[in-house]
């Protein structure tokens, strides 16, 4: 596996290979970014991976200073799995002049969900991913459908700009206990790992409610977040969305995802599960 740190050595290792399947991070890899490298490679093309902490989607006040930043163990687990090259540029490297062109998310998702209570958050992942795609040029990109409204964003980037790249999304991974993998797990003390799997455990009520047959999701949604309030959760959000559009169900709604984050102490938890509805 190779590492390179700039566009230049970047396209230099990329000179032979025509199509490659892509998988962009921050990094302090776990498990679950491991699956996208896994997914990747089932596609069967050259494998690269980024690392970058995109200082862009991170607000004031946010996490990118004490992001967890671990290139040496993270490279040992690519290789291990079979990555091929692996591309981690320094925040000049990407942004060697202050970034003034940007991708402006619209209003109905960068203020919805996550973008309601991160404002700008969207629109610096839609920017660093258009430029990742342009450096890497790749024939697929493979993301993790933990980050839902994320994976939506994407999607939506691809399609208005016309970006010749095919959109994987892979289901997300658990620990035994169902908490879903993140890397700001590894802020959670331990009595908040122990408390941090109710954030799904309320997710799936709601689900088995909703299958059940129970049709005020607005009910369900509230009493979710109830729960997780009354257990010391500071909830920003706990969603039933149409899991297509992310916009509210609609009677012709097939399938629906109900999505949640909350913070347990200083640290926000996001997760999400998606069902059909019959
Ligand atoms: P990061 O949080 O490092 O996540 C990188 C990719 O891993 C994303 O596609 C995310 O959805 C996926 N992922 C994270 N946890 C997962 C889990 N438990 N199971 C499956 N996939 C999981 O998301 C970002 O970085 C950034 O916003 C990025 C897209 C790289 C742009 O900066």
């Amino acid at each position: 596996m190779k590492l390179v740190h700039t566009a230049v050595d970047l396209r230099a290792a990329l000179a032979g290979a025509r199509d490659t399947a892509f998988v962009p991070t921050m990094g302090n890899l776990h498990a679950g970014h491991l699956a996208l490298v896994e997914r990747a490679k089932q596609l069967g093309q050259p494998v690269v991976a980024s690392i970058f902490v995109n200082p862009l989607q991170f607000g004031a006040g946010e996490d990118f200073e004490r992001y967890p930043r671990t290139l040496a163990a993270d490279c040992e687990k690519l290789a291990a799995a079979g990555c091929d090259l692996v591309f981690a540029p320094e925040v000049a490297e990407m942004y060697p002049q202050p970034q003034t062109y940007a991708v402006a998310v619209p209003d109905r998702i960068a203020n919805d969900l996550c973008g309601a209570f991160r404002p700008g958050h969207f629109n610096g992942v839609a920017t660093v991913v258009l430029k990742l795609f342009n450096l890497v040029q790749p024939r697929v990109a493979v993301f993790g459908k933990k980050d839902y409204q994320q994976l939506q964003v994407i999607r939506d980037l691809v399609r208005q700009f016309n970006l010749p790249v095919g959109i994987e999304g892979v289901d997300t991974l658990r620990e035994g206990d169902g908490l879903a993998m993140s890397s700001r797990n590894g802020y959670l003390s331990q009595a908040e790992r122990l408390q941090a799997p109710q954030l799904q455990r309320e997710l799936a009520a709601t689900v088995a409610a909703v299958q059940a047959g129970e049709r005020n999701f607005a009910a369900l949604c509230r009493t979710a977040a109830r729960h997780l309030a009354m257990a010391g959760w500071r909830v920003d959000y706990v969603e039933l969305r149409d899991a297509a559009t992310l916009a509210a169900p609609t009677p012709d709604s097939r399938r629906l995802v109900v999505l949640g984050a909350a913070w347990l102490g200083a640290t926000r938890l996001i997760d999400n599960l998606d069902f059909a509805l019959d």
